[in-house]
């Protein structure tokens, strides 16, 4: 395996861990979402609270994995105002069950959706503020426009959505075409920007934001009459 690395460069599906139940299991909730479970849970509340993130307003977390994010954001938000949306029911139950507790799940109501296709509608609630922390870092291009094109209209327009990516000074050979939980797909700052641009959204680069793994911020506010 390790020849073929050095050959082929960045692995193919079958170098990789299982993905899915069988992969959470195998891994655990925490190191399936990556690890470093503290510091990046932290990175993200400090970040969302240093753009202005108030306890009143409503964050959609977009694959929120087994609550990383949310175990910091839930008991800060008012009881309710905490959405998230994530592809693997076991991270949310192992989430909600081993990492924020019976107890605050019910005080803090956060409302938890099992979904891979980016059905936000569910909600039926206007988010004003999303997150989506390593997730295009997984996915293929289409799935991240089909992620931007799907939650345009469950946006307000004071909205925004905070995405992280591995960013590129050249586009990269895609290897795989399929999204993988456990591969990273890099993009570069053209593609990134015209992912949002031709889904409706104005983009504004952050870039760097302390990420231990240096993936970098962009910020997508929805266009009007789009
Ligand atoms: C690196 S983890 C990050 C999880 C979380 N954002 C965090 O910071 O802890 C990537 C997550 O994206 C989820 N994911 C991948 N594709 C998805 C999809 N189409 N819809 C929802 N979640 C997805 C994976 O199951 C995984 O939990």
């Amino acid at each position: 395996m390790t020849v073929r690395r050095w050959l082929l460069g960045p692995p193919v599906e079958q170098d990789l861990a299982p993905q899915g139940a069988a992969g959470v299991e195998l891994l655990g909730h925490r190191t399936y979402v990556g690890g470093l479970w503290d510091e990046i849970g932290q990175l993200q509340f400090d970040f969302l609270c240093s753009r202005g993130l108030r306890p009143e307003q409503v964050l959609l977390d977009i694959a929120c994995g087994s609550l990383r994010l949310g175990v910091k954001a839930i008991p800060y938000l008012q009881p309710g105002h905490y959405l998230g949306i994530e592809k693997e029911a076991l991270l949310l139950e192992r989430g909600l069950a081993l990492e924020l507790g019976p107890e605050l799940a019910a005080r803090c109501q956060p409302r938890l959706i099992a979904d891979a296709d980016f059905g936000f509608a569910q909600f039926g609630v206007q988010p004003d503020v999303a997150m989506a922390q390593s997730l295009f870092t997984h996915l293929p291009p289409r799935l991240i426009e089909r992620c931007l094109q799907r939650l345009h209209p469950c946006l307000k327009p004071s909205s925004v959505l905070y995405a992280t990516y591995f960013i590129s000074t050249v586009p990269q050979r895609l290897r795989l075409r399929q999204p993988h939980d456990h591969a990273s797909f890099h993009y570069t700052r053209r593609q990134v920007t015209r992912f949002g641009e031709r889904n409706g959204y104005s983009v504004e680069y952050i870039g760097a934001w302390n990420h231990p793994r240096q993936q970098q911020m962009v910020a997508y506010r929805p266009l009007p009459q789009f």
